[in-house]
């Protein structure tokens, strides 16, 4: 089995480190191949997503991926994202899920990944008037919707769809699909909630919720929410996921240039991913669960200065690693 690994950029490479250590350890088996990619690949190729690395991600069986994103190209025409957006739209992998977990709240959003506003058409006026389209086909929410109704099923059997109804007709759109979609999920219990409440509600009354799903931006939003009221960013994986090819693993953070080259990344959300990649992308659930354990054990042992601890990146991988042996 062949897993291609995305170094990233910022702590990228800092928390992609962990995760090759711990793999390595847990299964040696598996083919690791590092390829270029964000950043590094704009500045040794000219292009976020070298051709070399995007055919070897859809010839893999996994693809684990660190952050990407530097300041530096925060003002320029190629930007490390844009590589992002077209690798998630190449593998086709429209279905993010994010869970968040802790006392008491057991959240999984499902996010639409390769739609919405970041998808939809955008370009400048005469005028200078700059714009980004909102736009939905109903198959691109129905093959979601079947997703989040699938997810609930195996879990507490309650669906939170999540839009902005009252306003746009994308969310209305979304809505009916939703409703459609439910009369073949008898078992489910679907609610509708706005997205400016449902961000409040995360907040003031998080375990009310199960399953949440919604379109590509409202879910990169409430994720990050989710995972502040789940202990932070740095215990947040994902799993990007298509009908049958390659899923995309990778922590919901970013490259966090205000850390980055301190050794003091929490490598916990990569270390999360990799679980999931083992879990969903290989099928190699055993393993999946001795990562996790051997994550929740390093937790303890040796956190990092972002939940008030002392270690370092590599000294929570090294907590893992003594776990895992
Ligand atoms: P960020 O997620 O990188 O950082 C937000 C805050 O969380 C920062 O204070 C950072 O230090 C902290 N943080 C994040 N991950 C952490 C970790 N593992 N351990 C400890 N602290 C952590 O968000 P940002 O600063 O808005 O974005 C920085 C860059 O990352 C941008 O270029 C953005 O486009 C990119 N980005 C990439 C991805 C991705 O590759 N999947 C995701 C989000 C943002
Ligand atoms: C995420 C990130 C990306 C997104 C950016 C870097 C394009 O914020 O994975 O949550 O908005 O999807
Ligand atoms: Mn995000």
């Amino acid at each position: 089995m062949t897993v291609v690994v995305l170094l990233g950029d910022g702590i990228g490479p800092e928390v992609a480190r962990e995760a090759r250590r711990a793999l390595e350890t847990l299964a040696p088996d598996l083919e690791l191949e590092p390829h270029l990619f964000g950043g590094q690949a704009i500045r040794d190729t000219g292009d976020p997503l070298p051709p070399e690395t995007l055919a070897a991600c859809l010839a893999a069986e996994g693809v684990l991926k660190a952050p990407i994103g530097d300041p530096e190209f925060d003002a320029a025409d190629v930007r490390p994202e844009q590589g992002m957006l077209r690798l998630r739209a190449e593998l086709d992998v429209y279905a993010n899920l994010r869970p968040a977990q802790s006392e008491g709240i057991d959240i999984l959003i499902v996010r639409e990944l390769v739609g919405g506003l970041y998808f939809g058409e955008r370009g400048v006026r005469e005028d200078g008037t700059v714009y980004d389209t909102m736009e939905y086909h109903p198959n691109q929410v129905e093959r979601i919707a079947r997703r989040g109704f699938e997810l609930a099923r195996t879990r507490s059997g309650k669906l939170t769809s999540v839009d902005k109804a009252n306003v746009l007709d994308t969310s209305r759109l979304w809505r009916r699909v939703v409703d459609e979609i439910a009369g073949g999920y008898q078992d489910v219990r679907v609610e509708h909630m706005l997205v400016d409440n449902a961000a409040m509600q995360l907040v003031s009354h998080p375990g009310q919720f199960d399953v949440l799903v919604t379109e590509n931006m409202f879910g990169d939003i409430l994720s990050d929410l989710a995972a502040a009221v789940t202990g932070g960013l740095g215990l947040a994986p994902s799993a990007s996921l298509s009908d049958g090819g390659p899923g995309i693993f990778e922590p919901v953070h970013g490259s966090a240039p205000d850390i980055a080259g301190r050794g003091m990344a929490n490598p916990t959300a990569m270390l999360r991913s990799t679980a999931l990649l083992l879990e969903l992308g290989l099928g190699r659930g055993d393993e999946a669960r001795r990562l996790e354990a051997a994550v929740a054990a390093a937790l303890v042992e040796a956190p990092t200065a972002d939940l008030g601890g002392r270690a370092s990146t590599a000294e929570f991988g090294d907590a893992v690693l003594k776990e895992l042996s």
